[in-house]
């Protein structure tokens, strides 16, 4: 009987796939994250694992399972929470959600982007700690998000889906990524996109080439006027950069929902002035979550069959 070992609690009905494959399922009591050591243990035990964004499947944990691990498969689109390369090298297949999750995360991006526009964290904050003493035509005036410009760095299906979003709110969409995607509105180069926009979205994965890939340098090049969303990866962004220009006014306002050393958020950051904060929850929905663990456990039943599963990540 192939034996599977999920990292974390899944949401119910995720590991359906395992249950009708017949598999016997590895989990721990509780929701903690595995020590290195015990991963490593419990990797070597198993066909299959399946883990989260904050798991780290390094070099050890996948040569620890090598022979027998066939298939690593992340309950996340991003993944550059595992060696793939190393993965690659040893045989073991790595699998992620893609798909599953655009429209969820999009209808967050378009959130925040909404949010830090018209600094409803901020307001209501005031609401709650009894400050508000009526209206003021003064208070809480924020930048128009209708008729607007976006800016969508990273042309994928997320990025794609944001742009929807945004053309139902009349918004001019431009749009960033490495390759000329052949739609309207596509700029070569981010340098020249950054200065034309009112908000820029953050689509892109995180790797070397992204990281740090809007820093001050970047940030000044943008209206004082403008917003930043980032519902990618926090390292995409250089957060102390980011906490000064909201601080000196280079930029309006910013949207997160990721951050550069999860769950430690920039201390500056938190301080800053129109920054809305979200702790990772882009595709936080009940039905997106199951269906991501479910293709997830899908992905790594097929492997461990020896087929080719859709979600397979090539390195
Ligand atoms: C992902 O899938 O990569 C998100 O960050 C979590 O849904």
């Amino acid at each position: 009987m192939p034996r599977v070992l999920v990292t974390r609690r899944l949401p119910e009905g995720g590991l359906d796939p395992f249950v009708a494959a017949g598999y016997e399922i590895v989990q721990r009591d509780g929701d903690e994250p595995w020590p290195a050591a015990d991963l490593c243990a419990a990797a070597a035990e198993v066909d299959a694992v399946v883990c989260v964004l904050t798991d780290r499947i390094d070099a050890d944990v996948l040569r620890a399972g090598a022979p027998r691990l066939k298939v690593v498969a992340n309950v996340a689109v991003g993944y550059d929470n595992v060696d793939v390369a190393t993965a690659s090298e040893l045989g073991i297949a790595v699998c992620n959600t893609p798909g599953v999750l655009d429209e969820t995360t999009a209808d967050l991006a378009f959130l925040l982007l909404l949010a830090a526009a018209r600094r409803t964290s901020d307001a209501e904050a005031d609401l709650r700690q009894g400050r508000w003493t009526g209206f003021h035509i003064g208070d809480f005036l924020g930048v128009d998000v209708h008729g607007a410009t976006l800016g969508v760095v990273g042309y994928g299906r997320i990025g794609q889906a944001v742009a929807r979003r945004a053309s139902g709110f009349g918004m001019e969409v431009l749009h960033h990524s490495r390759h000329d995607t052949g739609v309207p509105g596509w700029v070569a180069d981010l340098d020249e996109l950054l200065p034309r926009v009112d908000f820029v979205s953050l689509h892109v994965p995180l790797y070397d080439e992204t990281r740090g890939l809007l820093d001050a340098r970047r940030l000044a090049l943008m209206k004082p006027s403008a917003v930043v969303v980032n519902t990618a990866r926090g390292p995409v962004v250089d957060e102390e950069a980011l906490a000064v220009a909201l601080e000196d006014g280079t930029i309006f306002g910013a949207g997160l929902d990721v951050y550069e050393r999860e769950p430690h958020v920039h201390p500056r950051l938190l301080a800053a002035p129109h920054a809305v904060l979200l702790p990772h929850i882009g595709s936080a929905t009940e039905a997106t979550r199951r269906r991501m663990a479910q293709l997830a456990a899908e992905g790594a039943v097929a492997v461990v069959r020896g087929e080719r599963p859709p979600n397979l990540v090539v390195a």
